[in-house]
């Protein structure tokens, strides 16, 4: 596990966004695993400015996401789909019909997750996964758990994570109870994994991810096992690790 510290949130977006340059500008077919929340938003303002500036082309990415919302049609403002349509495809050369993200309005999540995951093996595998990190340690939507789901498959969300996702939704009985999520076992399977976070809020669970014992209660901690994982934290983000880095 490599572990940058920057100075700020958007050192943070710009070191994170030059690791998916440097990817893209090696291998222009690359398969990018895309993540949403607040944190990528930085990385995907600079891979939209690289674009537009001309030094970037994704017209032969493919990409995968994380999550999504259970219930929430592509359609919805809070869909994952509708996020990343808004944040970074709409702005790049992307061809979106391979851009993939799992559908919340599946009928049966346990053939959907199926698919989702051989759908990823087709592709040959994401080349570079990136991740933000739930304030409980949670990746993906993989909650705290006593074991680490594998594939990708419904899960139920906990309430500190539909609290915290609350501010996205108007009334607290809007927030959805559950998504669908790329399993642990899915994202370990990437060739390179970036996690990346930011601020205090973020400190503890860091902490426990890089310096914590490797558990299923903090499911980002798997990554210490990861062959190629790399964090990207700012100070505050960075404020509760003992070690130095
Ligand atoms: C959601 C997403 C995660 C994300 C997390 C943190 O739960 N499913 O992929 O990492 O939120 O979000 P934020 O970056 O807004 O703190």
């Amino acid at each position: 596990m490599k572990v940058i510290i920057v100075k700020d949130y958007a050192q943070m977006s710009e070191v994170a966004a030059g690791h998916f340059i440097q990817l893209i500008l090696e291998k222009p077919n690359a398969v990018l695993g895309l993540a949403t929340g607040s944190t990528p938003i930085g990385t995907y303002e600079n891979l939209v400015k690289e674009y537009k500036e001309g030094r970037l082309s994704f017209a032969h990415i493919s990409s995968v996401n994380l999550d999504e919302y259970i219930g929430l049609e592509p359609t919805h403002p809070q869909s994952y789909r509708y996020f990343m349509n808004e944040q970074l495809f709409d702005h790049i050369d992307i061809d979106k019909s391979q851009t993939f993200v799992p559908s919340g309005m599946a009928k049966d999540f346990e053939v959907e997750g199926k698919a989702y995951d051989e759908r990823i093996e087709v592709l040959g595998g994401i080349d570079l996964q990136l991740l933000g990190l739930g304030n409980n340690g949670h990746i993906g939507f993989n909650e705290p758990d006593t074991f680490f789901s594998k594939g990708t498959g419904s899960v139920e969300l906990t309430p500190s994570t539909i609290e915290a996702n609350q501010r996205f939704f108007e009334k607290k009985e809007d927030v959805p109870t559950k998504a669908i999520s790329m399993g642990v076992g899915s994202i370990f399977k990437a060739k390179k994994v970036l996690l990346i976070a930011s601020g205090q809020a973020k400190a503890e669970a860091v902490r426990e991810m890089i310096e914590g014992e490797v558990t299923p209660a903090c499911p980002a901690s798997i990554l210490q096992f990861h062959s190629d994982a790399t964090i990207i934290i700012d100070e505050a983000a960075a404020s509760l690790l003992e070690g130095s880095y």
